[in-house]
């Protein structure tokens, strides 16, 4: 199939990423938020992103205006109706996305492919919110988007093989790298990095080490460009606490219980980067 215009829900970190990066790829693009302010926000992202190439030569004014023109606002998801695929990147939460697929199943046009950005959250369950299953299929890019090379694809119980190769074709266009993943909590990348960010938070949780020494070691002696605390609050701490939560309840198994300490600073609103405090505090 043939995709021109895409809508992006959610204009938060990822979703401000994955706009901008589908935008540069010359896709036409709708970006969705509940509130005009996220979209404010989110829009100032990418505008400081592309000044920053037109600073470093790898790209001019007139291209940035191009690209910032190709991207339209949207606090109504019935603006779904004209777009060939939706990209989801709203809050890590089941009831959330599948709300929001219910509503894009009956808004979106028949043929149009309805994709979740989840970390961690089952694609097939999202997909069985709509009359389209064959159509749902997670698309997993990692954070900061426009850096990093890599979208995790996830097939749900019904993915269809065509709606998989059109995926990967998109995801190619948009200069990343596709890996197909099955539907299981975490798929790889969550199932293997949040357990590490988790026993880093027991770690200092348990007086081990300093938060700084812990990232340090991690840093130094493993050669991972930030340390999984600083990663943490990058990432989000209440996305962290989500994420745990879906590998606990979807295995059963007490290895993968949120901290305790994790929990204590999202119900404090501590989040990291995004709130100005996290396990380190940010201007
Ligand atoms: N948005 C856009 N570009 C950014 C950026 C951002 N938020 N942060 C950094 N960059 C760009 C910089 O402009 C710079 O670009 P150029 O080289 O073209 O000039 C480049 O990235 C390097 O930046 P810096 O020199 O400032 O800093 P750095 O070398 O320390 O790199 C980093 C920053 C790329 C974020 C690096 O620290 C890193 O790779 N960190 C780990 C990120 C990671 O693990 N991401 C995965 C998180 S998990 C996930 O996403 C999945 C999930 O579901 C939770
Ligand atoms: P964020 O908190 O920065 O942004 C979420 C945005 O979604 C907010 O602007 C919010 O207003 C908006 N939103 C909430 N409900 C909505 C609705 N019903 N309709 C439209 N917009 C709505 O979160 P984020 O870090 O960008 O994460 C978004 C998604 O991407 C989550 O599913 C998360 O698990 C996933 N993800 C996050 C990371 C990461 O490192 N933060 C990496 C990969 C994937």
């Amino acid at each position: 199939m043939k995709v021109k215009k895409i809508m992006v829900i959610g204009a938060g970190q990822m979703g401000s990423g994955i706009a901008q990066v589908c935008a540069q790829a010359g896709y036409e693009l709708v970006l969705n938020d509940v509130k005009d302010k996220h979209l404010e926000r989110g829009l100032e992202v990418i505008q400081r992103n592309l000044s920053r190439q037109v600073e470093k030569g790898r790209m001019t004014e007139r291209e940035k205006e191009e690209v910032l023109g190709r991207i339209v606002r949207s606090t109504d998801l019935q603006d779904a109706k004209e777009v060939e695929l939706v990209i989801e990147a709203a809050v890590e939460n089941m009831e959330v996305k599948r709300q929001i697929f219910a509503q894009l199943d009956d808004f979106a046009p028949d043929h149009a492919i309805l994709a979740s950005n989840t970390s961690s959250l089952p694609i097939t369950e999202i997909a069985a919110a709509t009359n389209r299953p064959e159509q749902v299929i997670g698309m997993h890019f990692m954070n900061p988007v426009p850096v990093m090379k890599l979208v995790e694809i996830i097939r749900g119980l019904a993915t269809a093989d065509e709606v998989y190769k059109t995926i990967e074709q998109i995801t190619h266009t948009l200069g990343k790298v596709p890996v197909e993943v099955n539907d299981f909590p975490g798929f790889v990348s969550n199932r293997i990095l949040m357990p590490m960010i988790n026993e880093a938070v027991y770690t200092l949780y348990e007086g081990v080490a300093t938060k700084e020494a812990i990232d340090e070691v991690m840093k130094l002696g493993m050669n991972h460009p930030m340390g999984p605390l600083t990663l943490a609050d990058f990432i989000g701490l209440d996305t962290c606490l989500y994420i745990m939560e879906i590998l606990h309840d979807g295995f059963g198994d007490d290895k993968y219980r949120p901290c305790p300490l994790l929990r204590k600073y999202v119900k404090a609103g501590w989040l990291g980067r995004k709130s100005g405090r996290g396990f380190y505090r940010y201007e």
